[in-house]
């Protein structure tokens, strides 16, 4: 496993159609490296497209979302074990698009963290707080009960293969990063309530990504603050070039 982790968000991006050509761009521009884990995100009638192509790489293949039964009458909906039979490894889960325009609220996001995490997927948590709930100083409050919500009923040895991510929503599509500083900030304190939640060892094993408006030219100074793990990118990362360097840069700070 990488000591820093570049997770690409598609969003609802690239057809099917577009989706080998685009990974072959990809693996000829990331090479396999020791330090530095990737992870790719497509849409769902990508995932079973992208599988092949990724298979026999360095980049892992990951959703964008899922339910937690395992089947049944959901229609609509995508299961853990579907993921894994892809070959899925990792799945993004309350990303903050999910809570404001699909209403996902954070007891189910927990079902869905738990769901994942028993079924071997990786669940790469994402939490952060709005531009109001920043202005009025509720930043670390917000993010601390997503957290703990988010959280619940996990056990220490399951935590050690989740993946928190920190989107600010100001900060997402609107390429107002946030300063490594503040960035930093943010971390350090979920590094702390994980190490509350979790124990020491644990905590210091979660990978904390940041999200929100990573690019190549902000990357750099994100990856060398000490609480960041690594990002997750959205725009950015259907720009082959403009992704392929991020994770350059995440080689060099690793
Ligand atoms: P952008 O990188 O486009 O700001 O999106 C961030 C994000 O939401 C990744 O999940």
């Amino acid at each position: 496993m990488g000591r820093l982790l570049v997770v690409a968000n598609w969003k609802m991006n690239r057809l099917p159609s577009e989706t080998g050509p685009f990974l072959r761009q990809l693996l000829e521009q990331i090479p396999p490296m020791q330090h530095v884990s990737v992870v790719v995100c497509p849409p769902f009638p990508s995932l079973a497209i992208a599988a092949p192509f990724l298979e026999k790489s360095s980049i892992q293949l990951g959703a964008q979302n899922m339910f937690w039964e395992r089947d049944g009458a959901f229609t609509g909906e995508v299961s853990p074990a579907m993921l894994r039979d892809l070959y899925a490894t990792h799945v993004i889960l309350g990303h903050s698009e999910r809570r404001s325009i699909f209403g996902e609220t954070l007891p189910l996001i927990a079902l869905k963290v738990q769901a994942a995490l028993a079924n071997g997927l990786v669940p790469i948590l994402c939490v952060g707080e709005s531009a109001k709930e920043r202005d009025d100083g509720r930043q670390f409050w917000v993010v601390e009960q997503q957290l703990i919500t988010a959280l619940e009923n996990i056990a220490t040895d399951q935590a050690r293969r989740l993946v928190v991510a920190y989107e600010p929503v100001w900060a997402i599509g609107t390429g107002k990063t946030a300063t490594p500083a503040l960035a930093q900030e943010m971390h350090g304190h979920i590094r702390s309530l994980l190490q509350r939640l979790f124990g020491d060892a644990v905590a210091r094993h979660i990978r904390i990504l940041y999200g929100g408006s990573v690019k190549a030219a902000n990357a750099m100074d994100l990856f060398q603050q000490p609480d960041i793990d690594g990002g997750l990118v959205g725009g950015a990362s259907l720009d082959a070039n403009e992704f392929s360097s991020i994770v350059a840069h995440a080689r060099s700070c690793a």
